[in-house]
């Protein structure tokens, strides 16, 4: 091993994986070598959500996060939520309210929503604009990402 790398182990989606980290990259770069690319880097700086991904049920900005850091963590991405082919509530609302348009910012704010109706299963207009204030959508897609974070609210409190 040489001395730019550290071994990590970590649950990665459900499965234990066991690779090198380079000290050098974040956790985005480490989620790309593993072709996970649904966390994207784009202001790199900590303020667009686009690289969003939980670790140990926080979410984080993968952009800033050092890959390293992962050891003995438990990650989640968005290409958890659709593991077993079936578009979870919040995937299938976004769809269907049409949040997006270029989709660039789109998995984090879908990784937001779920984490939000973790913890409120039936937020209000201005919880969700706070929750999701630290995501930015530059095609502006805003009032249909919080229509459909409410629809995915209804039909999650249906099931
Ligand atoms: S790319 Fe990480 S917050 Fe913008
Ligand atoms: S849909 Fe284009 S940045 Fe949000």
């Amino acid at each position: 091993m040489n001395q730019h790398a550290k071994s990590i182990s970590f649950v990665l989606n459900g499965s234990k994986t066991e690779m090198l980290a380079q000290t050098h990259e974040n956790l985005v770069e480490l989620l790309n070598r593993l072709d996970l690319c649904g966390a994207r880097e784009s202001c790199g700086q900590g303020l667009c959500g686009c690289c969003t991904v939980i670790v140990d049920d926080m979410a984080v900005s993968g952009c800033l996060y050092p890959a390293a850091f992962v050891d003995g963590k438990i990650v989640t991405t968005i290409e958890h939520l659709d593991h077993d082919v079936t578009l979870s509530p919040v995937q299938q609302a976004f769809i269907d309210k049409g949040a997006f348009q270029c989709g660039f910012c789109t998995s984090g704010f879908v990784l937001m929503a779920h984490k939000l109706l973790e913890q409120r299963p039936m937020p209000t207009d201005d919880e969700i604009k706070d929750y999701l204030a630290g995501n930015l959508c530059r095609c502006a897609a805003y009032p249909e990402i919080i229509n459909a974070v409410k629809s995915a609210a209804r039909k999650m409190a249906r099931t």
